[in-house]
């Protein structure tokens, strides 16, 4: 006879009839949780080994109440009434403290999984800067900003509309042939030509389109051309272009500026010069010269010979720039009588190779680490 797997059977099924049979019928089912309660060892196992014992339909207590103590004679019953009242009390009280236990561990684990040791090295993630492309426009911006211009941006896509013609470049104008661009490739019965924009005087336009005198803006931007890459030419470069238009403005106020800019950026040292230009969108229109940074205006180098990068002259042209042609005015609907204005384009990548003394375009956009970590 044996009761680990039976109280589904009744006492007299098991062969029991003498109240001294059951102690060791309940000595079996005690033996038989214990080994199940050793095996309860997480929240799953605990789940199921409770519900086995204590479940309300089918537990083992439930059982032997309604096999072995229910259906008991009066002589049987008394014994099994005592016997199953000390089985219940160990049965819950062992199941509440594995319980216990399972909880009590199961923090411990996870309170070792979060700690942190303090004491380890850390992970040392190297810290990135701005491109000096962006260091240099951002100087380029607070020196404006201080003098009361504000900064827009706008499209690299452009009409040649914008591109040429409103600023007086007409279709067959020969000074389109240096600005020879990048044309899209549009689907057939697309209504505009679109281009790549050559320069950011575009945004001339546009801003004026946009906005009444007092005008005072500088527009920082990429843009393109099909020059062949050398030392000192990019297909794609960065130009900060420059606009005051308002209804006093004077070539003294544009000279004063410049050379405000000029002294900001390069230092007190440095001198600036202009000469006469062409631009078909400023009137008269100059370009600007700083006294070579790599020689201090001398011409000779420190060894003693010809300073290489302005070629002895000492003087190193800078930027176009000039009076807004008034022609430019009709197409924004300025009266040209009314009003007046300076315009500048100056070439970003070019200014940072003069201020840093960086003799090839080229590293800018070559992504070499050991070139960008020297401007952190
Ligand atoms: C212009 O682009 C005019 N829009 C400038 C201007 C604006 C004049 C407003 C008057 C009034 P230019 O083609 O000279 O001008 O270019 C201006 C500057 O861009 C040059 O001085 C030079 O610094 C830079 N630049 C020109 N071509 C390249 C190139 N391929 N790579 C790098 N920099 C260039």
């Amino acid at each position: 006879m044996t009761a680990i797997n039976n109280p589904a059977q009744k006492l007299s099924d098991l062969g029991v009839s003498q109240p001294e049979q059951i102690a060791p019928l309940f000595a079996e089912v005690r033996a038989r949780f214990d080994s199940e309660s050793a095996a309860a060892h997480d929240e799953g196992s605990w789940k199921q080994f409770r519900d086995a014992w204590l479940g309300r339909k089918s537990g083992v207590l439930t059982l032997i109440t309604d096999n072995w103590l229910k259906p008991a004679s009066p002589e049987l019953k008394r014994v099994v009434g005592q016997e199953l009242n000390q089985l219940r009390a160990r049965v819950e009280s062992e199941i509440a403290s594995r319980r216990a236990a399972i909880e009590s561990g199961a923090d411990q684990a996870a309170l070792a999984r979060a700690r942190i040791d303090l004491s380890l090295p850390g992970v040392v993630r190297p810290i990135g800067s701005h491109h000096l492309i962006r260091q240099v426009l951002q100087q380029i911006e607070d020196i404006f900003v201080s003098i009361g211009f504000s900064v827009v941006e706008g499209p690299e896509i452009e009409t040649p509309y914008y591109n040429f013609e409103a600023l007086n470049i007409p279709e067959f104008h020969p000074v389109r042939d240096d600005m020879d661009t990048f044309y899209l490739d549009l689907p057939k019965g697309a209504p505009n030509p679109l281009l790549l924009r050559t320069h950011t005087s575009p945004m001339q336009i546009r801003t004026m389109e946009k906005r009444q005198p007092p005008v005072r803006v500088i527009v920082p931007g990429k843009v393109y051309r099909r020059d062949n890459p050398d030392a000192t030419h990019s297909f794609m470069f960065h130009q900060v272009e420059g606009l005051a238009v308002d209804t006093d403005i004077t070539f003294c106020d544009f000279t004063g500026t410049i050379e405000y800019f000029v002294k900001q950026f390069f230092g007190a040292g440095v001198k600036a010069r202009f000469r006469p230009s062409y631009f078909p969108f400023t009137e008269p229109s100059v370009e600007f010269d700083v006294t070579c940074v790599f020689c201090g205006g001398s011409g000779t180098s420190a060894g003693g010979g010809t300073c290489s990068k302005c070629k002895g002259a000492g003087w190193i042209e800078l930027f176009g720039a000039g009076m807004v042609d008034p022609a430019v005015y009709g197409f924004v609907n300025y009266d040209p009588k009314k009003v007046s204005g300076f315009a500048f384009g100056m070439g970003i990548d070019r200014l940072a190779m003069l201020k840093y003394g960086i003799d090839d375009i080229q590293v800018f956009f070559q992504n070499d680490v050991r070139f960008l970590r020297q401007f952190p």
